[in-house]
């Protein structure tokens, strides 16, 4: 289990999470949802090791996360962060090789196992027709599945995804999102997904946390969390909460007031 416990984050003197205390269970997708500048990135970076918290603790199974030396953290979570950019030169196949990184021996060779990861996670991502392009000449939403890959072909128990579905359409939105949720049960990953659209996270996620200003607002199952007057104190928007025809899971529809 990945638990987050009284986690306190600032950059110089400015604080941007206080208090935060989460839990992210094996084979559970945790979607973190919250207005612009609410801390969801700065709470990704802590997990992965790049923000060290002013105060709190993150473990892995008991594990202290941010104790342990980054080689041996990069075995245990793999992270999709938000704007970044692959290698311009590198080649689609190349840039999700770099996920195998972690596990290389000291040659540094792929092995036959690290090839099939590969090959499995631009298989799931629909990005093995890219293979052999440049990664500097693919689209938004193209780079988004690569680096989705690389994430999946790291093969880590915790998967942390920025809003991984920022640049990808329809059908990829959808695809992408299915993925994550079949890794999860099926591998018993530990999934914390930064979403910005509310009806994404309440399709697919299992449970929600809602942050505003560096705290946690809420948090539950999305029918907990997805509350007219939760939605209105966060982004101070009027909406109605209807059940999805479909799954009966909350569907958020703003209202033209
Ligand atoms: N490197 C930085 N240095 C100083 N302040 C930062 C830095 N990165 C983020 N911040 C500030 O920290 C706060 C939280 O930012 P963060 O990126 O975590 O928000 P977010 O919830 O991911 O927002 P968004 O939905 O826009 O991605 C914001 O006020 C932001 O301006
Ligand atoms: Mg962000």
């Amino acid at each position: 289990m990945l638990k987050i416990e009284q986690l306190e984050l600032a950059y110089g003197s400015t604080p941007v999470l206080t208090d935060l205390s989460l839990q992210v269970q094996p084979g559970e997708v945790l979607g973190l949802i919250g207005p612009n500048g609410a801390g969801k990135s700065s709470l990704i970076r802590a997990l992965s090791g790049v923000l060290a918290p002013r105060r709190g603790r993150i473990s892995f199974n008991g594990q202290d996360l941010l104790a342990m030396p980054e080689a041996q953290r990069a075995r245990l979570v793999s992270v999709v962060p938000q704007s970044t950019q692959l290698p311009p030169a590198f080649t689609v196949y190349e840039c999700v090789a770099l996920g195998r990184t972690p596990h290389l021996n000291w040659l540094g060779s792929l092995g036959a196992q690290d090839r099939a990861k590969i090959d499995w996670a631009m298989q799931v991502t629909e990005s093995a027709a890219l293979k052999n392009r440049r990664a500097g000449e693919l689209s938004g939403g193209e780079q988004q599945r690569v680096l989705l890959a690389r994430a999946l072909a790291q093969d880590c128990p915790i998967l942390l995804l920025d809003e991984p579905t920022a640049h990808l359409d329809l059908h990829h939105q959808v695809a992408i999102l299915n993925v994550v949720r079949s890794l999860a049960r099926e591998r018993e990953l530990a999934v914390l997904v930064a979403l910005h659209d509310l009806n994404l996270a309440s399709l697919f996620a299992q449970r929600l946390a809602l942050l505003v200003n560096g705290r946690l607002q809420a948090e539950g199952t999305p029918a907990q969390v997805l509350t007219r007057e939760a939605l209105q104190q966060a982004y101070s928007v009027s909406t109605r909460i209807l059940p999805n025809p479909e799954t009966g899971q909350p569907w958020v529809v703003l209202q033209d007031k």
